[in-house]
């Protein structure tokens, strides 16, 4: 399963890097579900790679995923959509048919609109995210106790909190990620997911996929709480 853009951390891999994990598939045989739904919002120089395409065969091995909830905002029209090899596909068909109900046709009408459409939106939307990256990042950084990757994709801030373990926050005794979140979400009324949930249990996450006046709401009261 890989998964670049990342939720949560950002990161995305460079087209070397999985080049040579697509080598790694292809002598070990391996199927790979290749989750790419922020594959149009990425900064800077990075770029985003269609892992299927990167050698011949490999479109035979994977089963790339995406959706229109990122790049669109459309998540609660609950369309994804996966390309595959066609036996692949067929089967999921057949599972999901018997599983769950399809997406109502005014969500696939949507998404058929969201996709033929005038792009230039996608664009303007990429650069409001790259700057409420620049936004958050910029602020955590001076945020006492925080360490703070600045991610190359998607819309979220992964950051390292640990320096605040041990501390009283809201009234609460901060031990790990979660004890953090329940004490930034009483006392600053600001909702972070705990790194715990992705093994990471330092760290704590913020979605940026918000307004940026939301965001600095968020982030001056974040800035109090932890400047008690
Ligand atoms: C990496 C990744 N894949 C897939 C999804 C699924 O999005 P949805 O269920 O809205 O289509 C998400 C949503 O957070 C995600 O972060």
């Amino acid at each position: 399963m890989l998964n670049s853009p990342s939720n949560p951390t950002g990161a995305v891999y460079t087209r070397g890097e999985l080049e040579a994990l697509a080598d790694v598939v292809l002598a070990a045989k391996l199927g790979v579900i290749s989750d790419e739904i922020y594959e149009k919002l990425v900064f800077g120089d990075a770029r985003a790679t269609c892992f299927a395409t990167l050698r011949p065969g490999l479109e035979e091995r994977t089963i790339t995923i995406s959706g229109a909830s990122k790049t669109y905002a459309m998540t609660g029209w609950r369309m994804g959509w996966a390309a595959g090899p066609a036996h692949a596909i067929k089967a999921m068909g057949n599972v999901q048919s018997q599983q769950t109900g399809c997406p109502c046709s005014i969500s696939q009408a949507a998404a058929v609109a969201a996709l033929e459409g005038d792009q230039g939106c996608v664009e303007t939307m990429r650069r409001e995210f790259e700057a409420r990256r620049d936004l958050v990042c910029d602020r955590l950084a001076r945020l006492p106790g925080v360490r703070c990757f600045r991610p190359d994709g998607a819309f979220y801030a992964f950051f390292d909190v640990s320096a605040n373990f041990g501390r009283t926050l809201a009234g609460r005794a901060v031990t790990d990620s979660t004890s953090f979140c329940l004490a930034a979400l009483e006392g600053a009324h600001v909702n972070l997911v705990p790194g715990d949930a992705f093994g990471a249990p330092g760290f704590v996450r913020m979605s940026y996929a918000t307004s940026r006046e939301q965001l600095q709401g968020g982030l001056d009261r974040l800035e109090q709480f932890l400047r008690k």
